[in-house]
């Protein structure tokens, strides 16, 4: 219906009262709020006349527009309500309604299988005594490599290839957790026990082994006379808390600048006695790296190494993550894919 906007206020209110009185579904009603409330529509178009008006008419005009938005804006919110409570009766009344069936669920999401096994190693570590600990994702090169005893041009920079966030490269996406070991040590006087799991960050091309970002867990013990026997314990214990039984490990040496004696801890493989396609027809899984924490990283610390030792480990969490669910691509886990999630 056409209106002119200098129709009496009143009657078009009427007009307006009558249509909504007599809608009979929501997209009636819709259509009364297009043509009488929105943009272009009557109420805006009586106010955009007002300019046009001698000045006198003016203000009274704009009350009576306003009322009148008022007035038809109530009619159709009641009206909504009026045709709903309708339409819940209608259902209630028919043959096949049920009131003891149960409401539909809501879909619920589930933990991430990497928040999954950080939150039970957090509770088996907290239970040794350890403090969970957390540290910045984007790094210092200080603390990233500087502080962990790789100087400038030392050749374990090319195991870490870096995501660099300066020009001058003094900023960067951390590599791995063990950073978090020096701020632990400037903040925490010794002894303590501590773990970071975490994010990092490196520049990979990735496969189904490779992933530019992945998950880490760091721990760091320092005390007095802590030795290699500590530190294997503490992994046979992590173990067993992970595969839910006692698992055989081996020490082969291994080199990281930031740990003397440094090792590579391996497992026996849960899945097997003579060889699969996890542990490549090995019977060991390669897991836990870890060493007694070098001296030059306590100096850096500021900690006494004539007084405190400690040993560190770097578990992989993406890769037990993936050994434990038998996922074997790491690039499911950070893809976001619904698919994957659904089945955890
Ligand atoms: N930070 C090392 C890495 O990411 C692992 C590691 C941690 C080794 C602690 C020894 C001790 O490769």
């Amino acid at each position: 219906m056409a209106h002119d906007s200098t129709h009496d206020p009143e009657a078009l209110l009427q007009d307006a009262l009558a249509r909504v009185a007599t809608a009979n579904d929501a997209d009636a009603l819709r259509a009364l709020d297009r043509e009488f409330l929105q943009k272009g529509g009557v109420v805006a178009s009586i106010l955009a006349s007002i300019p046009n008006l001698p000045p006198e008419k003016r203000k009274e005009t704009g009350q009576r527009a306003n009322q009148l938005k008022v007035a038809i804006e109530a009619a159709l919110l009641e009206k909504k309500s009026a045709l709903e409570g309708a339409s819940l009766d209608a259902e209630r009344a028919g043959g096949d309604f049920d009131a003891t069936l149960p409401a539909a669920r809501e879909a619920r999401g589930s933990l991430h299988p990497i928040t999954q096994v950080t939150r039970e190693l957090e509770d088996l570590f907290t239970s040794m005594g350890y403090t969970v600990l957390d540290g910045p994702e984007v790094e210092l090169d200080w603390y990233n490599f500087e502080a962990l005893n790789i100087p400038k041009d030392h050749p374990a920079r090319d195991s870490q290839d870096t995501f660099y966030c300066d020009k001058d490269g003094k900023v960067v996406l951390r590599t791995h957790t063990s950073p978090v070991q020096v701020r632990a040590m400037e903040r925490i006087k010794p002894p303590f026990r501590a773990i970071v799991p975490g994010k990092v960050f490196r520049q990979e091309s990735t496969d189904a082994s490779h992933e530019h970002t992945f998950h880490q867990m760091e721990g760091l013990v320092v005390g007095k006379d802590v030795s290699v026997g500590h530190l294997i314990g503490a992994m046979k214990t992590l173990l067993r808390g992970v595969f839910g039984r006692d698992i055989e490990v081996r020490l082969r040496p291994g080199y990281f600048p930031f740990v003397e004696p440094g090792f590579e801890l391996d497992a026996r493989c849960p899945f097997c006695k003579s060889g699969c396609s996890v542990c490549k027809q090995s019977t060991w899984i390669e897991l836990l790296p870890c060493g007694m924490v070098h001296p030059n990283v306590l100096k850096s610390g500021g900690i006494d190494p004539e007084e405190w030792s400690g040993f560190a480990f770097g578990l992989g969490l993406s890769r037990l993550v993936m050994l434990r669910t038998k996922i074997d691509d790491v690039r499911h886990l950070l893809s976001g894919d619904l698919r994957f999630l659904e089945q955890f």
